[in-house]
């Protein structure tokens, strides 16, 4: 039952936006992903200690910013004042983090297709799902092709799927737990999104059998995603999305 509704022809998506070039989950690695022609862009969302849903991939600042401490136990106001540009390169000193509204709202200005990973802390499985299907559906149109909602976490799948029967669902996995299948064919998921490393030749054809798509993170390397492609693998993550698409595709 793989939906009509996605099109994955350009097979690469850009992880994080175009986080080779650019800080990571920043407005500026999307709008690189655009300047560099890729039509996809996955990114995390996470909600901060008041409920706000922001694009961060780590449960802590460390990383990615300038500040410290846990997401889930900052205010966004707080959050809002850090600098998650210059751990990457001065160059982007002063960038910030975005809310996935403010996310949303530029992805949609550049006519971008979404996948967006639901990335709770810990506990946080419903109400990240429950803020992060609102905020679509407060700004993103329902008639906007290719947006793909993801996560590893069932929990937070279950509660999407609860607030909406439409949402094209991609379940992630970095490995094969025992109900994986009866997971996704519960969730009535469209794709499944795999370690690469966990990814064979057989397990493709498994999932493809089941009508789903397969989609591999984090491919960064050419000769990888070749085989992978080789294999059905509808569509890479990678970091450096433009590489694959012009030393594979
Ligand atoms: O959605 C693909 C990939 O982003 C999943 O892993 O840890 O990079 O969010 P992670
Ligand atoms: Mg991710």
């Amino acid at each position: 039952m793989t939906s009509p509704r996605l099109d994955l022809s350009s097979r690469v998506i850009a992880h994080r936006g175009a986080s080779h070039y650019a800080p990571e989950n920043t407005l500026a690695a999307l709008q690189k992903a655009y300047e560099l022609h890729i039509p996809w862009i996955e990114f995390d969302v996470m909600l901060t200690e008041d409920n706000v849903p922001i694009i961060i991939h780590d449960e802590t600042l460390e990383r990615t910013t300038d500040g410290h401490g846990e997401v889930a136990k900052t205010a966004y106001k707080d959050i809002a004042a850090l600098d998650a540009g210059s751990w990457f390169d001065r160059a982007f000193s002063g960038e910030n983090i975005p809310t996935f509204a403010e996310f949303l709202k530029q992805a949609a200005e550049l006519n971008l297709s979404v996948n967006v990973e639901i990335k709770p802390s810990e506990g946080k499985d419903q109400e990240t799902a429950m803020a992060v299907v609102q905020t679509l559906q407060a700004h993103w149109l329902t008639a906007r092709p290719n947006l793909l909602v993801s996560s590893f976490s069932v929990v937070s799948l279950t509660a999407a799927r609860a607030l909406d029967k439409s949402l094209c669902l991609g379940l992630l996995l970095d490995h094969w737990f025992g109900d994986w299948q009866e997971s996704l064919l519960q969730l009535d998921c469209v794709a499944l999104h795999a370690n690469w490393r966990i990814l064979t030749k057989r397990k493709v054809a498994q999932i493809k059998d089941l009508g789903r798509y397969v989609l591999a993170y984090t491919v960064d390397n050419p000769e990888q995603a070749r085989e992978l492609f080789s294999w059905g693998v509808d569509a890479v993550f990678s970091n450096v999305p433009d590489v694959i698409l012009s030393s594979v595709l």
